[in-house]
This record gives structure tokens, C-alpha cells and sequence, in this order.
């Protein structure tokens, strides 16, 4: 218990359990919309229920909602936990937990009603946009408060990462939403062309960037030595991936772009930036899988640090990918096709949801003032679940992705296409049925982990209730806590 009453794991709590509800609503969007593409059917000719609209509710559900909560919970956490000191401004804290969840709720119901900007991964309107502006800067003041009222010289490198996550995003959001608004839910952008569209894939891949990988990178380099039981397996080569994470992802927006009106220089920066960014993508991968060297026996027991260990695979594998693909000759290839989708999700449901997985075990217990989670078993269960879901989703869209391409690119000796289009999709649709089979694995181990967390609560209260008057040994988060000494 002593966690609870030293640090403000409230708000943490908060932010877990939204994390665990968003994972569940934003999936199963996306099980649904896969289902919509396998049988078309299913949207019922409800303008609100189609592919178009929701599709956006599934990003932004998995990315800011999941994917922010997570973040944001786990960023309090561990800046409390490596400065030695409890949360500033406790009040600003949940005034950030309650406006986040008020925008992803705002954003969720207006996108399918098509009050939309129409850019990706940037679709809620201008006046949710300010919204979104005014928390994010206030998550930045309790971050960087927290920080400077450390009790500990030094800050360690997964702040870095989070403060790098919150700086990074807050500067991106604000300049590709510049618009002017023409009524309260609609706006037009005040870029335009060809410039528009840098603008947005700037946004778009630094998203990328900065959501998707150095926040997770900032979990990973906190959760990943904790759950390992060792040192960073080199501190100094992640100081290294660091700053040339940040000083080079930055460039590589314009692969989005390829073969598109903009400029052709333009878009070889994207590419070559794209391929220096395998070093340090490689360099943190290969720095959280040697944490592990030592303690490769706890992948037997630990269902935790199966999720990070297979999470740090994907991250090496889906960054290898996105090298390559930013490839021009590579992207003639996958552009357009459900390859894109499978590095996407091989990135997503494999890197980003594993770790941030992985992180909320290690987590929960500690923040509820528990020894382990309620049932090790139930986390096994998820492990498998997960991880067969996510091999279905990958191979069935890289299948789907070459297929597509090939027969896109087939030409008869007149010049004439050897295929349809429509031949193409046949082609897919068997590959669409297996990613939706995928996709309903993934959400039922987000079902088992959220039954899982919610015993573990439970346990939590009823420990409150029933005080035990013996000091209780602190087993190993992962183990089954051990009886209790005999009281005499
Ligand atoms: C149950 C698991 C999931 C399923 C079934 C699923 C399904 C889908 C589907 C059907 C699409 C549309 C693909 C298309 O436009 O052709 C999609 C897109 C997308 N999903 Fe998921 N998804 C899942 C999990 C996730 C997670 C956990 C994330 C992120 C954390 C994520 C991020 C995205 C993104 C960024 C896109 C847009 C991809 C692009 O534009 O190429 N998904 N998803
Ligand atoms: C070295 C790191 C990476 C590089 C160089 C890279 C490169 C690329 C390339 C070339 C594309 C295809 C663009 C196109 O043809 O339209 C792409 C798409 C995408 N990648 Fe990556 N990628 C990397 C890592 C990641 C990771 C770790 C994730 C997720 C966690 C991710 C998420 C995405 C998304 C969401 C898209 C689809 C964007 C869209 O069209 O909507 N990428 N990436």
C-alpha cells in the first residue's frame, strides 16, 4: 500500500481503467469495419454505420483514446516513480483525465455524424482541436512541474522520451490545424494543394513519430528493465537513440508522398531520412531485447514480459518495413495496397497495444496496491489470443497487399490491364475474412485483460476493507502471492 500513499496513483488509475475501455470500443471498431469489408452488407445503408465514417472513429479510438490514455496514465506514473516525488498539481492532473476524455468522446460521436476535417488522424473540428490544445499543454505543465520538483539529479531517459512525446505532439497538432472556422463544426484549412498535403504527412507520420513510438518508447524504457529485473542493457546508447530518433523523424514525412505532385527532391528526403531511421529505430529494439539477457527465463513464467519481448520483435520488424517501403521502387509496389495495412498494424496491434499491454500488468498491480494480478492464467490467455490475432491480421494483409499489387501492375502485351479491379478484390476477400477472424482475437483478450484488471480492483478494495495485521512479503508482480506467515 505504501505506493498508493506516497505518490497520486489516482489519477493513474483513472487513466488505466479509460485506457482498458477505449482498447475494447476503439478494437472492436475496427473488427467491425473489417467485417464491413469482407461483407459490405453490414452497413445497412445507415450513412452513420459505413466504412467512411467509421473508420475514423477506429483510429481515433485506438490511437488518442487507447493509445493516449495509456500514455498520459503511464507518463504520470513513471515521472513520479524516477523522481522520487508525487504528482504536482493534483487538481490540474484530473482537470487533464476528464478534458481528455471529454474530446475523445466529442470526436467519437461527431466523426460518424461526417463533421470531420477530412485529414487523417486529424479529423475532429476546429473547436475540439481547442480543446484538445488547451489539456495538452496542461498534461505538458504537470509533466514538466513533476520534473522540476524531483528529488533525484538525474532524469531518466524515459522522461526524455515522454517529454519529447508532449512537446512533440502539442507543436505538430497546433500547425496542422491552423483553420479558419465558417461555422461552429465546420472549418477550412488555411494551407492549401500541394502544400496542404506536406503539411498533413508532416502531421501525419510524426504522429507517427512521436504518438506512436517515442511515447511507447518512454513506457518501454521504464517497464521493460522493471519487469526484466535488470539495468538498461546500455543507458548511454539509449541517450544516443534518442536524439537521433528525434532529429530524424522529423524529415521523413514526404515518403507518404511518394509519386505525388510534390516536388521529386522532396520526396527523396523522405526516403533516405527514412532509411537512416532504421539505426536508431534498430539501436532501442535491440536495446530493450539485451535488457533481457539474463532473465530470458521469465518469458516461462511471466506473461508480462512475453508482451514486451514480442512487442520490441514487432517494433524491429514493422520499422525494418517502413525502410524498406519508403524505398521509391518498394512504394510503387505497396502504396495503396492492404500491405500499408499490415505495417500499420503490425506496428499497432503488434508494437504499440503489446507494450502498452505488457506495461498495464507490470503496472496495475502497483498502482492498485496489490502483489499480482488477480489471475496469471486469464494473462496467459490474452498473451495467446493476442498474439495468434495479430499473426492472422499481418499475414492476411501482406498476402492481400502483394496480391493486389502484382495484379494491379499486370499488363497485357497491348498495354490493356491484365485484371479488373474488381478482380483484385475477389482476389482480397478471402484475406478480409481471416484479418476480421484476427481482429475478434484481439478484442477478446482485451475483454479477458479488462475482466483480469477489474478483479484485481476488486481484490484491491476488499484488501482496503479487511486490513491483513501481517506484514505481507513483496513477492515478484508476476507471481502467485505466497500464503501468508502463520500469525502466533
Ligand atoms: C482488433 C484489432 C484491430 C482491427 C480488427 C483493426 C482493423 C482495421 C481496419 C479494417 C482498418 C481499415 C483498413 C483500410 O482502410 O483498408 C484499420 C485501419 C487502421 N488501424 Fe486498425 N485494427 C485493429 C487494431 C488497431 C490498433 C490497436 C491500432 C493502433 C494503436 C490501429 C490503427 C489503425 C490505423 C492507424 C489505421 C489506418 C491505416 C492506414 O491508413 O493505412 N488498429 N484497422
Ligand atoms: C523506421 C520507422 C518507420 C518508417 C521508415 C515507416 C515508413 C512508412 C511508409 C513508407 C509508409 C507507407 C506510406 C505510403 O505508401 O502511403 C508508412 C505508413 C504508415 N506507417 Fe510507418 N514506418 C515506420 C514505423 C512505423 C511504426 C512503428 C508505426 C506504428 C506504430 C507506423 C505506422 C504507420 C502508419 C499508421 C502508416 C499509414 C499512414 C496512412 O497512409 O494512413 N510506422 N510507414
Amino acid at each position: 500500500m505504501r505506493n498508493v500513499e506516497t505518490y497520486n496513483d489516482h489519477v493513474v488509475r483513472l487513466f488505466l481503467l479509460a485506457a482498458a475501455v477505449w482498447g475494447i470500443i476503439g478494437m472492436a471498431i475496427g473488427v467491425y469495419i473489417a467485417a464491413e469489408l469482407a461483407w459490405p452488407a453490414l452497413n445497412f445503408g445507415i450513412p452513420w454505420l459505413t466504412f467512411s465514417r467509421l473508420r475514423p472513429d477506429h483510429t481515433f479510438g485506438v490511437i488518442f483514446a487507447f493509445g493516449g490514455s495509456a500514455l498520459i496514465g503511464t507518463c504520470y506514473y513513471v515521472v513520479q516513480r524516477t523522481g522520487h516525488t508525487r504528482l504536482a498539481l493534483g487538481r490540474l492532473a484530473h482537470f487533464t483525465f476528464w478534458g481528455w476524455q471529454l474530446i475523445c468522446v466529442l470526436a467519437m460521436v461527431t466523426m460518424p455524424l461526417g463533421i470531420t476535417q477530412s485529414k487523417e488522424y486529424a479529423e475532429p473540428e476546429w473547436i475540439i482541436d481547442l480543446l484538445i490544445a488547451v489539456v495538452w499543454v496542461s498534461i505538458g505543465v504537470v509533466f514538466f512541474a513533476t520534473l522540476a520538483r524531483r528529488r533525484i539529479q538525474h532524469i531518466y531517459v524515459a522522461n526524455w522520451y515522454y517529454g519529447a512525446f508532449i512537446i512533440a505532439v502539442g507543436l505538430l497538432h497546433i500547425v496542422n490545424n491552423l483553420v479558419a472556422p465558417v461555422s461552429l463544426w465546420k472549418s477550412y484549412p488555411i494551407y492549401s494543394g500541394v502544400v496542404d498535403a506536406m503539411v498533413q504527412w508532416w502531421y501525419g507520420h510524426n504522429a507517427v513519430a512521436f504518438f506512436l513510438t517515442a511515447g511507447f518508447l518512454g513506457m518501454m524504457y521504464y517497464f521493460v528493465p522493471r519487469q526484466a529485473q535488470q539495468p538498461l542493457w546500455s543507458y548511454r546508447f539509449s541517450i544516443v537513440n534518442f536524439w537521433a530518433l528525434i532529429s530524424v523523424y522529423m524529415w521523413a514525412g514526404s515518403h507518404h508522398l511518394i509519386y505525388t505532385a510534390l516536388p521529386d527532391w522532396v520526396q527523396s528526403v523522405g526516403m533516405a531520412f527514412s532509411l537512416v531511421l532504421l539505426m536508431p529505430s534498430w539501436g532501442s529494439a535491440a536495446n530493450g531485447l539485451l535488457t533481457f539477457n539474463g532473465s530470458w527465463h521469465k518469458l516461462r513464467t511471466d506473461p508480462a514480459a512475453k508482451f514486451m519481448v514480442i512487442a520490441l520483435v514487432f517494433y524491429a520488424a514493422s520499422t525494418f518495413e517502413g525502410s524498406m517501403m519508403a524505398i521509391k521502387t518498394v512504394n510503387a509496389l505497396s502504396h495503396y495496397t492492404d500491405w500499408t495495412v499490415a505495417h500499420v498494424h503490425s506496428g499497432s496491434i503488434g508494437w504499440v497495444a503489446m507494450i502498452t499491454i505488457g506495461s498495464l500488468y507490470a503496472m496495475a498491480p502497483r498502482a492498485l496496491g496489490r502483489p499480482a494480478m488477480h489471475s496469471t492464467r486469464a494473462m496467459n490467455v490474452h498473451f495467446w489470443m493476442h498474439t495468434v490475432g495479430l499473426l492472422l491480421y499481418v499475414l492476411a494483409m501482406w498476402f492481400a497487399g502483394v496480391t493486389e499489387g502484382l495484379m494491379w501492375r499486370a499488363t497485357e502485351p497491348d498495354g490493356s490491364l491484365t485484371h479488373s479491379f474488381i478482380a483484385s478484390l475477389l482476389a482480397a476477400k478471402p484475406y478480409y475474412v481471416v484479418r476480421w477472424f484476427g481482429g475478434v482475437l484481439v478484442v477478446g483478450g482485451m475483454v479477458v485483460m479488462a475482466w483480469n484488471l477489474w478483479h484485481t480492483a476488486a481484490d484491491a478494495r476488499a484488501h482496503l476493507i479487511k486490513p491483513i495485521p501481517v506484514p505481507i512479503p513483496e513477492p515478484e508482480p508476476h507471481q502467485v502471492p505466497a500464503p501468508l506467515p502463520a500469525m502466533g
